[in-house]
């Protein structure tokens, strides 16, 4: 695989804003997190190209970064959708029922977890605990600018309308008329 080179592959705003954050952490290294979410915020997704440019400018190891990257599962190490939308499937959250909720996503979008809208618009992805399980259940609602979205103590009802704004906004498939 091509190497891919820093100066090259990394625009002058993506150098800039991470050098920014250099300003903030103490090292280099500490700023990788920020790094990958600024690389992602300008192209979706990191891709294998875009995490060895920036281990490169980060003066770290690629395998490093790589682990750092996919133990943060905010970070996206393939392509998704201009949304994404998280479903909880932790304990509280499927007692509330969160498996109907998962399974009207699934019907309405037409895709399965880990699947993008056949219009490339909208991801479903199934996740643990989002941390306000007394509010369950809860989904969470991503964009590619780095915004997120908590809608919580869901039911059908109020799932039916937040599909309807996402494809609203994004588009998305669906089986409504
Ligand atoms: S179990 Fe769903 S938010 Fe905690």
């Amino acid at each position: 695989m091509k190497i891919a080179n820093t100066s090259e592959f990394l625009s002058a705003e993506e150098i800039a804003e991470i050098e920014r954050e250099f300003e903030i952490y103490p090292t280099r290294r500490a700023a990788g997190l920020e790094a990958l979410r600024i690389v992602q915020k300008h192209r979706g997704w990191v891709s294998d190209e875009a995490l060895q440019a920036l281990a490169a400018f980060l003066q770290v190891d690629t395998a490093e970064l790589e682990s750092l990257a996919t133990y943060y599962q905010l970070i996206f190490r393939r392509p998704v959708g201009k949304a994404v939308v998280y479903c909880c499937n932790s304990a509280s959250c499927w007692l509330m029922g969160s498996r109907d909720l998962q399974r009207q996503l699934q019907t309405r979008l037409q895709v399965r977890p880990g699947q993008t809208t056949d219009d490339g618009k909208i991801t479903l992805l199934e996740t643990p605990c989002l941390g306000d399980c007394d509010q369950a259940p809860v989904i969470m609602v991503g964009t590619a600018g780095g915004t997120y979205e908590m809608h919580r103590r869901l039911t059908t009802e109020k799932l039916e309308e937040l599909v309807n704004d996402l494809q609203k906004v994004y588009g998305g498939s669906s089986d409504e008329p």
